[in-house]
């Protein structure tokens, strides 16, 4: 299982992050964190592809001291097994906007109004080939 975790990074409203890579021919699940830390999360984006209740699903949620919030699921998950692919988030303050390969937008609300992002991390059944911070 790969981890890519990025400590101390500083984020802000505006800011991109551009995450490339593989999804796993066997994929269950993949997710990108955004957050100050890994009990603390604005947005927890997490494909999955054989969910026990709606099969492929993409699942966002927030996690306060360590506490899960409730669960935001978009049933229309373009995300393929096996492609490659390029995910854009971007922090547009109040809330994160998802961008996927198809064009589909995922935008999920900054619950806690966390103004800086100092963590990012990307594991799960997922081959990141490049992270771009623009
Ligand atoms: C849980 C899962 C976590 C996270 C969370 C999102 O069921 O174990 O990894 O994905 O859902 O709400």
């Amino acid at each position: 299982l790969q981890v890519l975790e990025l400590k101390n990074v500083l984020l802000r409203a505006g800011d991109q992050l551009k995450v490339k890579g593989t999804i796993l021919h066997d994929a269950e699940r993949f997710q990108i964190d955004l957050g100050c830390d890994a009990d603390d999360l604005a947005l927890h984006f997490n494909p999955r592809f054989h969910d026990d209740s709606d099969g492929a699903v993409l699942v966002c949620n927030s996690k306060a001291s360590g506490c899960w919030g409730d669960e935001q699921r978009e049933l229309h998950n373009p995300l393929q097994r096996g492609a490659d692919v390029k995910i854009i988030l971007k922090l547009a303050g109040d809330m994160f906007e998802v961008e996927l390969p198809d064009g589909q937008e995922v935008h999920f609300p900054n619950r806690d109004g966390m103004d800086i992002i100092s963590y990012i991390r990307v594991t799960g059944d997922f081959k990141l080939t490049s992270l771009k911070i623009c």
